[in-house]
């Protein structure tokens, strides 16, 4: 999707008009380069209650002789938030058919530049599809790109067109992250997803990216990452993502659990549904798609981000449960269950986090399907060793309508997970209730001290669990279906407003 800016009120192509609950005409201001035929047959359709513009409706106008036209719904104007905004944008995508065409102008009256930028930045969130495995119809006409123009008042121009530009690069992180856990685990496995990040650095300076190889790890002592690798033909690898790596200076530091395609290992998972189970390195996948975003945009602080890759697959060179193994850490984990998988690859990537003194860490993981039963799709599970840190956070999501909810860090999960009698922790609960809490509890053994000093302070560390709300979600309006690409604009917003 193309969008630019232009002041006046020219239309090419389909009119989108947003429209507030109650309007009873076209604005004053549209009149100008509106058809009187499309005008009249718009006022007769508001006049006669026939669109009530509630919020993310449409309503499409075609075949007049005046032109065509998308009315849009934002809501009761007292309601109408960005995050309407947002939604009304997403919405004219979803509903566009091939006979509105791919020449899009949109006509606000009177909204802020925040309110048309957030209107544009759903529609470029919405304009997104996965199709690359379906072989194209040689008959069926090619759409192309399509070409949206904002109209806004003289003057407005530049600060819109900048605030369009950054949704757009934000936009193209969220899409990256979505391609990267929608492609199939044949496709994409831990190799795989190291050659993309490679290339993909190609194109910035001020990016480098470091693989640590098969080979590396296991002479590193990634016990973790090596345990949960092994048994698939295709090996782990560590991914490590530098923006800015030559400034000095602390900097946010994102560990992704990335999880190719997760089997549950030799604890076999149920054959049910397992093809979801690709999207079990969309932790990785959103860490990827923030490097995007900031590197995009011409972020100019420093970012260091790490994703820890695996497949976890049954096989006679494949861990089991009863094994002991021994993490970069050096602290020795219990198996008790290979499914539980994701925490032993971060128990390595948290530990090497350290070697960066980040000013705080903050880790996304499809961790476990207790956080699903929680709160759903409808919320991401947030832990923090930090509670305004939690709070900035939660907070940071709620700024760009990605909802990151607070969960508890108790001594109690912790004590549970250290209790094993053969090794220092275990990879497994007691019991099968706090199974989310547990797990995050897990993690916080391996988030390191400062400099690793063994009595010093613990970095700031968040735990994000993203196992409901990076692919399924049907109510995120953003998305359609498949990966959701979720909290690349979360952590856009948390890095980018200090
Ligand atoms: N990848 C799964 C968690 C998951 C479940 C993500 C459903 C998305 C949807 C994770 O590796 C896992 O299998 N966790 C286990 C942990 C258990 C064995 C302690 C789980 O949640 O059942
Ligand atoms: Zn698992
Ligand atoms: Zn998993």
């Amino acid at each position: 999707m193309k969008v630019s800016v232009s002041p006046g009120h020219n239309i090419n192509g389909t009119l989108i008009l947003p429209l507030f609950e109650g309007s009873e005409a076209v604005p004053d201001s549209h009149e100008a380069g509106l058809h009187t035929a499309l005008k009249g047959q718009i006022n007769r359709i508001l006049h006669d209650g026939d669109f009530k513009a509630k919020q993310k409706s449409t309503l499409s106008i075609i075949g007049g002789e005046g032109g065509k036209a998308m009315l849009v719904g934002l809501g009761k104007e007292n309601d109408a938030d960005i995050h309407a905004f947002r939604k009304a944008g997403a919405a004219v995508i979803a509903n566009r058919k091939k006979a509105h065409g791919t020449d899009l102008t949109v006509q606000f009256s009177g909204a802020s530049i925040e309110a048309m930028g957030a209107f544009a930045e759903g529609m470029l969130l919405r304009d997104y599809s996965y199709d690359h495995y379906k072989q194209q119809d040689e008959d069926e006409d090619k759409e192309g790109e399509i070409d949206v123009r904002v109209t806004c008042d003289e003057g407005q121009e530049d600060e819109l067109e900048s605030v369009i530009k950054i949704h757009a690069g934000v936009a193209s992180g969220v899409h990256l992250s979505r391609d990267l856990g929608n492609c199939p685990p044949n496709d994409m496995y831990p190799e795989a997803f190291a050659d993309q990040a490679w290339e993909w650095a190609k194109q910035y300076d001020d990016i480098e990216v470091t693989i640590i190889n098969y080979d590396q790890a296991v002479k590193a002592g990634m016990g973790g990452l090596v345990a949960v690798g092994m048994g698939s033909a295709r090996k782990p690898c560590m991914v490590i993502f530098e923006l800015n790596g030559k400034k000095s200076g602390r900097c946010p530091l994102l560990v992704g659990k990335g999880i190719t395609f997760d089997t549950g290992g030799i604890s076999l998972k149920p054959g049910a549904n397992m093809d979801e189970m690709k999207y079990d390195m969309g932790g990785s996948a959103t860490v990827f798609g923030t490097m995007q975003a900031l590197a995009s945009t011409g972020h100019k602080g420093k970012v260091v981000a790490i994703t820890c890759m695996a497949e976890n697959m049954p096989s006679s060179n494949a861990q089991r449960p009863g094994d002991v193994i021994k993490t970069l850490s050096g602290k020795t984990i219990e198996i008790l269950n290979t499914d539980a998988e994701g925490r032993l690859v971060l128990a390595d990537g948290l530990w090497k986090a350290g070697e960066f003194d980040p000013e705080y860490i903050i880790d996304f993981a499809t961790l476990t399907g207790a956080c699903v039963v929680a709160l759903g799709h409808e919320a991401t599970g947030l832990w923090s060793n930090d509670d305004d840190f939690r709070t900035r956070i939660h907070e940071a999501g709620n700024a760009v309508d990605e909802l990151a909810w607070p969960m508890p860090l108790l001594p109690a999960f912790e004590k549970e997970m250290t209790d094993s009698k053969i090794a220092d922790t275990r990879n497994l609960g007691a019991g099968r209730w706090g199974g989310a809490n547990t797990a995050a509890a897990f993690l916080k053994q391996f988030v390191p001290n400062r400099n690793y000093e063994k009595d010093g302070e613990q970095i700031t560390w968040a735990h994000m669990d993203i196992a409901g709300t990076y692919w399924g979600a049907k109510t995120n309006s953003m998305v359609g279906n498949g990966a959701t690409g979720i909290h690349v604009r979360t952590m856009y917003h948390l890095i980018t407003n200090g």
